[in-house]
C-alpha cells in the first residue's frame, strides 16, 4: 500500500506560515491538512476561507481541508473556490450527508467524510462508493496534541475491509495522536493517509519524521 502524510497546519508557526509551508514542501510531506473549526461543532475556533486563499497562493501542495463545522453544506462551495483539493466534513454535522457529498463532487473537489471516535463504522458503509476518502478521527476533534484513542483501530480495520470487499478505490485517513508508536498500528489496520501535527512539527528532521510515519525508516 502507498502511504501519504498530511501535515496539520494547526501545529505550525502560524505567524511564519510561508516558511513553514516551504519546509513542508522540502520534507516530502504529501498534503497540507487544514483544520477548520467554528466553535459550535467543536469547542475551538481556528481559521477559514481568507487564510486558505492565501495558503493556496503560496503552494501547489494538495490542500486537504477538514471541516469541523456545524453546517458544512453552506460552505463547501466557498472552500472549493478558495483552493481546496480535498474536503472532508463530518457525518455528525447537521447538513444532509448525500447532498453535501454531491456539492463537493460538483465543485470538482475530492470528497471525504469524517467520523468522530464514537461513530460506528457501519454507519458509513453505504456511503463508501461515493467517497474518495473516509477520515477516521482517532481523537475527539477540536485540538492538536491529544492522545490517540486505541478503540478506533478496530474501526479502521472494519472500514478498510469493507472498502476491499466492495472493490473501491477509497483512501482511509486517520487524524489525531499519530506518532511513531501509533503510525505502524494504524497502517497495519489499513489506514493509508496519516495526518500528523505535533509529531511532525516537533521533529528535528522533518524529512526523517515523514519517512518514519510512512514506515520507510
Ligand atoms: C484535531 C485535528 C487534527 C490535529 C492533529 O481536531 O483534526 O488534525 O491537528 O494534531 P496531532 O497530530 O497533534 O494530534
Ligand atoms: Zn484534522
Amino acid at each position: 500500500m502507498k502511504y501519504y502524510v498530511s501535515a496539520s497546519v494547526l501545529s505550525a508557526d502560524l505567524l511564519d506560515l510561508r516558511s513553514e509551508i516551504k519546509k513542508l514542501e522540502e520534507s516530502g510531506v504529501d498534503m497540507l491538512h487544514f483544520d477548520v473549526m467554528d466553535g459550535v461543532f467543536v469547542n475551538n475556533i481556528t481559521y477559514g476561507l481568507p487564510v486558505l486563499e492565501q495558503v493556496r497562493k503560496a503552494t501547489n501542495m494538495t490542500l486537504d481541508v477538514h471541516l469541523m463545522i456545524t453546517d458544512p453544506l453552506k460552505y463547501v462551495g466557498g472552500f472549493a473556490k478558495a483552493g481546496a483539493d480535498i474536503i472532508s466534513f463530518h457525518s455528525e454535522s447537521v447538513s444532509d450527508v448525500r447532498k453535501t457529498i454531491k456539492a463537493i463532487r460538483d465543485a470538482g473537489v475530492r470528497t471525504a467524510l469524517a467520523i468522530k471516535p464514537k461513530t460506528p463504522a457501519e454507519s458509513v458503509y453505504d456511503l463508501l462508493p461515493e467517497l474518495d476518502m473516509l477520515l477516521v478521527m482517532t481523537v475527539e476533534p477540536g485540538f492538536g496534541g491529544q492522545s490517540f484513542i486505541s478503540d478506533t483501530v478496530e474501526k479502521v480495520r472494519l472500514i478498510r475491509r469493507k472498502i476491499d470487499e466492495l472493490g473501491l478505490d477509497c483512501d482511509v485517513q486517520v487524524d489525531g495522536g499519530i506518532n511513531y508508536e501509533t503510525a505502524p498500528v494504524v497502517r497495519e489496520a489499513g489506514a493509508n493517509v496519516l495526518v500528523s501535527g505535533s509529531c511532525l512539527f516537533k521533529a528535528e528532521d522533518m524529512s526523517e519524521a515523514v519517512r518514519k510515519l510512512k514506515g520507510d525508516a
